[in-house]
């Protein structure tokens, strides 16, 4: 009992959090996740050595150093993907986008396509795109890319940069893909795979705050995936992520969302052309 109130946020802290928590990363954090809340940041506060929240949101204020907060995201932020998450959007880039990408590409034009997944977590998402751009490359071969990865925890980053995966989480990948571009342990007790060199040679992770945008990214982008990141923020602060990533589209470039992510998508200037994939006008 004395250990459940030691570890119970009071509610002048939630407050402080939840106005740090929805005004910097952006995500909802209504009164109904206090609980989630005190949860995620139970352990840490046990690790610092802290015996109440109030201690831990001083610590967190008032430190100059802002690492704490980095930690802070990773906490409160939902890092869930899969390779091959919502399979059919890989369908429509192989038989829709890439193929029109091409053929509405100059030949003068040397410049390697950009493709960019906002909210790239682990990096799953990152390389199922690589993988089918990869393909695509053989059959095209004045087709060259690039794809970005970007999210606002540095410790998925560190994840999704390594490429290290294990026998779990690469059961979605299709027989031949996994020959083609995940390595296996040379001791074959371990069952880890890693996604080879010319592969990862092909992304780049950087991080990025989708909901304060201060960090500069590149313009003309053909293709942006931000799927299941926009689920869990307010409303008014979907549409402002939404337009500043189509900002960064090229005109006629393509957004995925994820399928539960719907948007009023006339109003942003997009055309619908597949089951929340969308294609900016020009
Ligand atoms: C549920 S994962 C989705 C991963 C992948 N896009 C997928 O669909 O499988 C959501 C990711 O969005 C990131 N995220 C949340 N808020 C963000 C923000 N303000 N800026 C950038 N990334 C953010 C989280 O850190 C997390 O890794």
């Amino acid at each position: 009992m004395e250990l459940l109130r030691k570890y119970q946020l009071k509610q002048k802290d939630f407050l402080k959090l939840q106005d740090y928590i929805e005004t910097y990363i952006g995500i909802k954090m209504p009164q109904e996740k206090k609980e989630f809340l005190e949860s995620r940041l139970r352990k840490r506060l046990v690790y610092l050595g802290y015996d109440n929240y109030s201690q831990y949101c001083e610590y967190l204020f008032s430190h100059p150093d802002k690492s704490e907060f980095i930690l802070l995201h990773d906490l409160v932020t939902t890092h869930k993907t899969d390779f091959f998450r919502e399979i059919e959007h890989f369908d429509v880039l192989k038989k829709i986008v890439l193929p029109e990408m091409v053929q509405n590409k100059s030949h003068q034009d040397q410049t390697p396509f950009l493709l960019w997944s906002a909210g790239c977590s682990t990096g799953e998402e990152v390389y199922t795109i690589a993988m089918i751009a990869a393909d695509f490359s053989f059959l095209h071969q004045n087709f060259s890319f690039k794809v970005l990865g970007s999210d606002i925890s540095e410790d998925v980053l560190a994840k999704a940069r390594k490429g290290i995966y294990d026998e779990e989480q690469i059961l979605d990948i299709p027989e031949n893909f996994r020959k083609r571009y995940l390595l296996k342990h040379k001791d074959s007790h371990q069952k880890i795979y890693r996604i080879v060199p010319n592969l990862r040679n092909l992304t780049q992770f950087s991080m990025y705050n989708l909901h304060q945008s201060k960090g500069h990214f590149i313009r003309h982008i053909d293709v942006i995936f931000c799927r299941n990141v926009i689920i869990y923020f307010k409303r008014d602060h979907q549409i402002q992520i939404l337009a500043h990533l189509i900002s960064h589209l090229r005109p006629m470039g393509y957004l995925f969302l994820g399928h539960a992510e719907s948007v009023n998508y006339r109003n942003l200037g997009l055309s619908k052309i597949d089951s929340s994939v969308y294609q900016k006008r020009k």
